[in-house]
């Protein structure tokens, strides 16, 4: 296992002031997470690579994106000549996601498979050889602020299992109701990355380091 690391996503910040949260929750945070969403394959609407781009000058932090789009194949270019470093989709967004993962690499971005609630963990196995991640979504894609759902637990330990037994560094993500109380189960289920928007863009600038320390003192006592 990688040390623990916090991707913060954007969709609970400000969106009128974006690069300025960005730069606010900078020095607390591994990662910024990027979600893009088109009204079709989930129901609600974001931004895309034109935002994607015009954010990248302003930190080093990796651009973790994360498409909830359908189709999906004609917007990897573009995100990634926007910046992004990872670019992880779901399998559903198209009917070849083999290829799409290889169109990701091909970008020399890392590629990842965003696995809904309801998506079962055997799609995995015949991608092991070419992914980099794995997303487990712990509310249904689409919205931030929603409750976790403790039914995904036993899927992340089964996600645990099956990339310690490849011999590739393969890093597991949990996104959606993430805080201090529930990051604890999900690190323990075996978790590298949490993504989390609500618990860490509240309260004003002046309380993500907090937010963000409230979830790490929780994980460094495991
Ligand atoms: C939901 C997104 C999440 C969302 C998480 O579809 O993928 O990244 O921002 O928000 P929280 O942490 O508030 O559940
Ligand atoms: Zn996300």
């Amino acid at each position: 296992m990688t040390p623990l690391q916090i991707s913060a996503s954007l969709l609970s910040a400000d969106f009128a002031r974006l690069g300025e949260e960005i730069k606010a929750v900078e020095p607390f945070v591994n990662m910024i997470h990027l979600d893009v969403m088109d009204g079709h394959f989930v129901p609600n609407i974001s931004f895309g690579p034109a935002v994607i781009s015009a954010l990248r000058s302003l930190t080093s932090l990796p651009f973790d994106v994360h498409l909830m789009i359908s189709p999906v194949d004609y917007l990897i270019n573009a995100v990634a000549k926007a910046g992004a470093n990872i670019i992880t989709v779901h399998p559903e967004a198209g009917a070849h996601i083999y290829r799409t993962l290889q169109k990701i690499k091909a970008q020399d971005c890392l590629a990842g498979v965003a696995l809904n609630p309801g998506t079962s963990i055997e799609i995995l196995k015949p991608l092991l050889p070419v992914i980099d991640l794995v997303l487990v979504m712990t509310v249904n894609p689409g919205f931030g602020g929603q409750a976790f759902l403790d039914t995904q637990l036993q899927k992340i330990k089964d996600i645990r299992t099956l990339i310690d037994e490849t011999d590739r560094k393969i890093l597991l993500q949990v996104d959606g109701g993430i805080s201090s109380k529930t990051a604890p189960l999900v690190v323990e289920a075996g978790a590298d990355i949490l993504v989390a928007g609500s618990a860490i863009f509240h309260g004003g600038s002046d309380h993500y380091e907090k937010n963000v320390a409230g979830l790490k003192t929780v994980i460094s006592v495991q």
